[in-house]
């Protein structure tokens, strides 16, 4: 079986978790800074902190930028952890249509999706696709709301030049066993803000004021002593994972060069083919490709196409069944009467297929994803 994703780990990864071991210090410590320092610099932030998931660093940086009641604005299509991010602080995630070419949070819904209690936004780079982040933030900036990107998708994806994860007031990424770059599980938020980290850095730690490497090697001199000086919780990331990202930063933009390739591929070979529709990619963009999201142009076709391409021993997926369709939403609506109202995106994820995209896929994989797709209306 020919799977969806796949992970690119190798020797690398493996010096950078020896020199861990030898280190005799595996918990958060210098490897996990070092990690942090590196990706601050990639992305182009002053600051990054690790974390031991994505759904870790949305929830955290809802609760560090101050929100605890009102509306958090997250669009229909996407992971159910950004909308969970708002109801972790105690907060509703109103849910924004998509964008039909982007699949990404529509910026004339999110303008009719802001009400007196709406506290912050959350865009999602669906896929690796960038959101249109000026459109968005210029809408934050006059009303005055907290934009949080989520970029769990989007490591190494570019907005007008600009990566993605420095475009508003903090950002969230994934190292999720399958995404661009992996440390097995693990997390990262990025900001310019001090203070915001300085509470970040609380928050992971259950709400201690210093953590251990802190007190043991940093500080003067070892102190048992510390206060916990608000309620955290134990989302912080490792050294182990951290050795892993430290090796897998240096390759990231050549996994992302190499998923291109194959999108390329697909894309010259599905082009031809009338009854479905290849991802967008808008001019002022670099995708990062975490995701091949094909359409089918009749919704009846979707299952259809996974089964033949199943039988063909190739996997699909689907990304996202949109939030309100989860049986939590969908009951979370109706007791909070809240009016879920996305039109584009109740008909567009009926359409939507994720192809097998990984960076070591070989030629003949290529060959059998792109045969399997082209023999479905033959
Ligand atoms: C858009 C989005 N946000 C958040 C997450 C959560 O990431 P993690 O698995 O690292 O918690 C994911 C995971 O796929 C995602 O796709």
């Amino acid at each position: 079986m020919i799977p969806v994703f796949k992970p690119d780990l190798g020797k690398e990864e493996l010096d950078e978790i020896r020199k861990v071991f030898a280190s005799n210090w595996i918990g958060l410590g210098p490897k996990t800074r070092e990690f942090e320092e590196q990706f601050a610099k990639y992305i182009g932030t002053k600051f990054a902190v690790g974390t031991n998931s994505a759904t870790a660093a949305l929830h955290l940086a809802v609760a560090a930028h101050g929100i605890d009641s009102g509306e958090v604005i997250v669009p229909a299509v996407t992971f159910v952890s950004t909308a969970h991010a708002a109801v972790y602080c105690n907060a509703k995630p109103i849910l924004c249509d998509v964008d039909k070419e982007t699949l990404c949070m529509d910026a004339d819904d999110l303008q009719r999706k802001i009400t007196k209690n709406t506290k912050a936004i959350i865009p999602v780079h669906l896929g690796g696709h960038p959101c249109d982040m000026d459109a968005i933030n210029d809408i934050a900036e006059d009303k005055n709301l907290i934009v949080i990107e989520d970029a769990a998708n989007a490591t190494g994806a570019l907005y007008k030049g600009k990566k993605i994860g420095s475009l508003a007031d903090s950002a969230c990424f994934s190292f999720h066993a399958v995404k661009n770059m992996t440390t097995g599980e693990g997390g990262m938020i990025t900001t310019d803000d001090e203070d915001l980290v300085k509470k970040l850095y609380r928050l992971r730690w259950v709400g201690i004021n210093k953590d251990t490497w802190n007190r043991a090697y940093v500080s003067a001199k070892y102190s048992w002593y510390y206060e916990v000086t608000e309620l955290g919780w134990k989302y912080h990331m490792n050294d182990i994972p951290a050795a892993i990202g430290v090796a897998q930063l240096k390759k990231v933009d050549r996994l992302n060069e190499a998923r291109r390739k194959i999108v390329e591929r697909y894309n010259a070979a599905f082009s031809r083919l009338g009854w479905l529709s290849v991802p967008y990619e808008a001019k002022n963009v670099k995708h990062a490709y975490w995701l091949y999201i094909l359409r089918v142009n009749d919704p009846s076709d979707r299952d259809k196409i996974i089964k033949h391409l199943a039988d063909r021993s190739i996997a699909t997926s689907v990304h996202f069944m949109p939030v309100h369709l989860q049986p939590y939403y969908r009951d979370f609506y109706i007791r909070n009467k809240i009016k879920v109202s996305v039109p584009v995106a109740d008909v567009e994820w009926k359409k939507m297929v994720t192809l097998p995209l990984y960076p070591s896929m070989t030629d003949s994989e290529v060959k059998q994803v792109v045969d399997g797709v082209s023999s479905f209306r033959k």
